[in-house]
């Protein structure tokens, strides 16, 4: 079964764009293994658009650019595959990917096959070039239906950029992950703008089929080689710590975009942080919901609490403050279901500090600098005394 918790891995479009070859992904499996990011849960490596030649060959094929790729794409994937990961392909609904080179319209069910061929384990499809007058929801049930009957398992990653009503029929389609926003930039008012677009879409995602609210940004510092993600120092560590774990605890996929080559232990701290990926990754793959702290005068949009209901009857909870002065960001127990009365008191857990911060009853409340979070594990206490 694919995609019952929201997939992890790595995408070349963020850092690389189009200078993508055979010498990079392979690199990038290596540290996978060495640096730690297989054994935290990141699985997949994906090679993102420019990957093939502009035509296809005389038999209707897509050829991968024997420049960059000169093994061809088997190897590439035995490679892979020999590390214990997995590799993903990208191509589009349309008659040309976004950036010009051969897309999947009307070739739907021969290139799954050629994909399934090549031992490729993930497919994002995106939406570039698609003719006006054809369904984008039929074009993604058509390709759904070419994966899954292609003798593979290949894990459907749709990337419509939350068009044309995506959130009512990625589920149906038979997509496990659906890109709900437009691309991510590496600038903080990119990724907080992203996850506000998404607070009240929380219940559109959940096992089998995730909001993908973009492949993270987290470490790259403005090391895009295009100026539309950024080239320009990106955003501070803490912004790209709170970037993170907008993204765990919404149940976004996560895709790291960062050339994890470099070693920049800030960056790996951040993307290796075991209490927030289990968080991310809990089974159930509950939505988290809002809650805006009192009193409500006070705040504005971007200060805010997430709630995660967890599998083994946990709480997780995230305190944001997106806003640009610190602030105190109360949580009353009462708003999350727990009376004053019932006597049950929550033992809290700080996943950055990774420590217990003890007992608490009635309420929590943490004072969050500006951009930054505070997210903790709470559990049911029952000795509290009361
Ligand atoms: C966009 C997509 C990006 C990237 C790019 C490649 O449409 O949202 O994530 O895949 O195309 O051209």
């Amino acid at each position: 079964m694919l995609g019952k918790t929201p997939p992890m891995g790595w995408n070349s479009w963020n850092t690389f764009t189009w200078d993508i070859n055979d010498e990079l992904i392979r690199g990038i499996a290596d540290k996978f293994i060495t640096e730690g990011y297989r054994d935290a849960g990141y699985e997949y490596i994906v090679i993102d658009d420019c990957w093939s030649l502009k035509e296809r060959d005389s038999h209707g094929k897509l050829v991968a650019d024997p420049k960059k790729f000169p093994k061809g794409i088997k190897s590439l994937a035995d490679y892979v595959h020999s590390k214990g990961l997995k590799l993903g392909i990208y191509s589009c609904t349309g008659t040309h990917t976004c950036a010009g080179h051969p897309g999947s319209l009307e070739h739907e069910f021969s290139d799954a096959a050629q994909f399934a061929e090549w031992e490729i384990d993930f497919l994002k499809y995106d939406y570039c070039f698609k003719p006006r007058n054809i369904s984008g929801e039929l074009l993604y049930k058509r390709m759904s239906l070419a994966l899954k009957n292609c003798g593979r398992d290949i894990l459907f990653s749709a990337c419509n950029w939350g068009e044309d009503d995506v959130y009512n029929w990625a589920r149906e389609a038979g997509a496990h992950m659906y890109r709900s926003t437009h691309d991510i930039r590496d600038n903080w008012e990119s990724v907080k703008g992203l996850a506000l677009s998404q607070l009240d879409k929380t219940a559109y995602t959940g096992s089998f089929c995730h909001n993908d609210m973009d492949m993270l940004v987290v470490g790259m510092h403005g090391a895009s080689n295009d100026d539309f993600i950024g080239k320009k120092g990106g955003c501070t560590d803490t912004q790209y710590k709170t970037h993170f774990a907008l993204w765990c605890m919404m149940g976004s996929p996560l895709m790291i975009g960062f050339d994890i080559r470099k070693d920049h232990q800030p960056t790996k701290h951040i993307l290796l942080n075991r209490d927030l990926i289990a968080i991310n990754q809990d089974p159930e793959s509950r939505g988290a919901y809002r809650i805006k702290p009192e009193p409500n005068w006070f705040h504005s949009n971007d200060v805010f609490m997430l709630v995660k209901t967890l599998t083994n009857g946990d709480i997780a909870l995230g305190f944001f403050n997106l806003s640009d002065a610190d602030r105190e960001v109360p949580l009353l127990f009462w708003d999350i279901g727990l009376p004053f009365a019932s006597g049950i008191s929550l033992s809290l857990y700080d996943c950055h500090q990774h420590k217990e911060l003890g007992i608490f009853r009635e309420r929590f409340a943490p004072k969050v600098p500006a951009h930054d979070c505070v997210v903790v594990r709470a559990k049911f206490s029952l000795d509290a005394g009361v």
